[in-house]
């Protein structure tokens, strides 16, 4: 049976992840910073899964983690940084740096689980539709989205056979605007997204966009636009 270890695993993509990668007969690890998220997320997979509490935004915590869980095959991080970030004018430079911490989470797990994987592993990271085409308000997170995937694109080369991703997603749960379909994102687009992914050994150093087509097309919602 092939563990997962999913970074984030306590709410919404992480969750969905755990619950479809159960669903497939894996072995799951759920890591975020809050136990009682934690354990409700453990309750609510009918307490297959094993719960570490952990902040990645710590360097030592994160060292002691990848030590303390053995034979992991595939890692997955779904972390979120909350921010006021927004345009690249309006955000000052202590602001961006807030987040651009997701940035340094997704590249601390690499440095210090590289080690721990097989060969036939994987490490997915999560970016976002912002990075695909530029948002008025969004050029903080569309740069940092884009600097994730840089850092798989990177990484994929690096510590090859291992293989490194992203996934991704465009809104979730929100009206859907200004993309080709009229489908309201969801967590479990994302974790089937992730699943195929890890279970694909054809698949490195790749960007895939969960999106229903985010930004490429005109459906605003409206219905009687066309
Ligand atoms: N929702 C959208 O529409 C959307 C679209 C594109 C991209 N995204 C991005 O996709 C990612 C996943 O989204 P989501 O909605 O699933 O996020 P979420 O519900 O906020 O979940 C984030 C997970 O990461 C954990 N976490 C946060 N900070 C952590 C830290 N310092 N150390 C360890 N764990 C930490 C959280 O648990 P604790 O709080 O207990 O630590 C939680 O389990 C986010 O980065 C988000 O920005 C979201």
């Amino acid at each position: 049976m092939e563990k997962i270890l999913i970074l984030g695993g306590s709410s919404n993509m992480g969750l969905a992840t755990a619950k479809l990668a159960i669903e497939r007969r894996y072995e799951v690890l759920i890591a975020g910073r809050n136990l009682e998220k934690l354990k409700r997320a453990q309750a609510s997979l009918n307490g297959s899964v094993k719960i570490y509490q952990i902040d990645l935004q710590q360097d030592t915590q994160t060292i002691q983690l990848f030590k303390e869980v053995k034979g992991i095959d595939h890692i997955v991080v779904t972390v979120s940084m909350p921010s006021a970030a927004s345009s690249i004018s309006a955000t000052d430079v202590t602001t961006a740096k807030q987040a651009f911490e997701r940035f340094w989470m997704n590249y601390r797990v690499i440095h210090h689980a590289r080690q721990y994987l097989p060969s036939n592993g994987s490490i997915t990271l999560i970016s976002g539709s912002s990075s695909k085409t530029p948002a008025k308000g969004y050029g903080v997170w569309g740069t940092m989205h884009g600097s994730i995937e840089a850092l798989a694109r990177n990484a994929a080369l690096e510590i090859a056979p291992v293989r490194v991703n992203v996934v991704s997603p465009g809104g979730i749960g929100l009206q859907p605007h200004n993309q080709l379909l009229e489908h309201y994102g969801k967590t479990e687009d994302v974790a089937h997204m992730i699943l195929s992914v890890i279970e694909n050994p054809a698949i490195t150093n790749a960007k895939i966009d969960v999106d229903s087509g985010e930004r490429q097309g005109e459906w605003s919602g409206d219905k009687n636009r066309h």
